[in-house]
């Protein structure tokens, strides 16, 4: 399974980044939101986070609601570094938006996406990646991660003429992390916090103080 990080903000993306696990980032208007940023700065900020990432996918999302309007952002959006990626929310006017983007070549992630059929629907449309938010589902009492089982198995079961990948969107703990890559999902989308909660284990910051301490008598003998 692949790791992106879900957030907007640049010293995150830095720091991940270097670690050589990274292989993509996702941004939506609430992580934008988040830096602080202004609406005449979206644009440039996508571009920013396009260089720290040269080469590897950057969704930034369409807040557009017509098709029309969709397909005029997508473009713009996917025109400022070629390793952008058009992040549009599933319905009706997004799956034709995605239709007509996949045509122009353009690479799209369907987001806010809650069930099988709506993820059978966004690969026919082309889209490709494609993003169930598990953390979400788990939030109003439901399986979250049985959600996620479900759309890759069935977006997997066919074959599209075209990349699909699934994005295990909306993660917040290791445990959504090690469930996601044990249902086959293709990529994980982690936050800052949850991708350093996945290095850390109680059991290592034990370890690691007591070869500190036992180091300490050699030094000392
Ligand atoms: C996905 O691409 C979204 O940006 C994200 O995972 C949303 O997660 P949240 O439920 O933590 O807002």
């Amino acid at each position: 399974m692949k790791f992106f990080i879900d957030t907007a903000d640049l010293d995150e993306i830095r720091e991940a980044a270097s670690w050589g696990c990274l292989a993509g980032v996702t941004t939506n208007p609430s992580l934008y939101a988040r830096t602080g940023g202004r609406l005449a700065d979206f644009e440039d900020h996508m571009v920013r986070i396009a260089g720290i990432c040269e080469g590897l996918p950057v969704s930034a999302e369409s807040t557009a609601t017509t098709t029309q309007e969709m397909i005029a952002e997508g473009t713009r959006l996917a025109a400022l570094a070629p390793n952008v990626v058009v992040k549009l929310p599933v319905c009706d006017a997004a799956l034709a938006a995605t239709h007509a983007l996949a045509a122009q070549g353009v690479e799209v992630n369907m987001t806010l996406v809650f069930s099988a059929p709506q993820a059978l629907l966004a690969a026919r449309a082309g889209a490709r990646y494609i993003s169930p938010f598990i953390g979400r589902i788990d939030d109003i009492g439901y399986d979250g991660i049985a959600c996620l089982e479900e759309i890759v198995r069935a977006v997997h079961n066919y074959d599209y003429g075209h990349e699909v990948e699934i994005i295990a969107a909306s993660v917040r703990s290791p445990h959504h992390v090690t469930q996601a890559a044990l249902m086959g999902a293709d990529i994980a989308t982690v936050p800052f916090g949850a991708l350093k909660n996945c290095v850390r284990h109680p059991l290592t910051v034990e370890g690691l103080a007591k070869f500190e301490a036992d180091w300490e008598k050699v030094r000392n003998a």
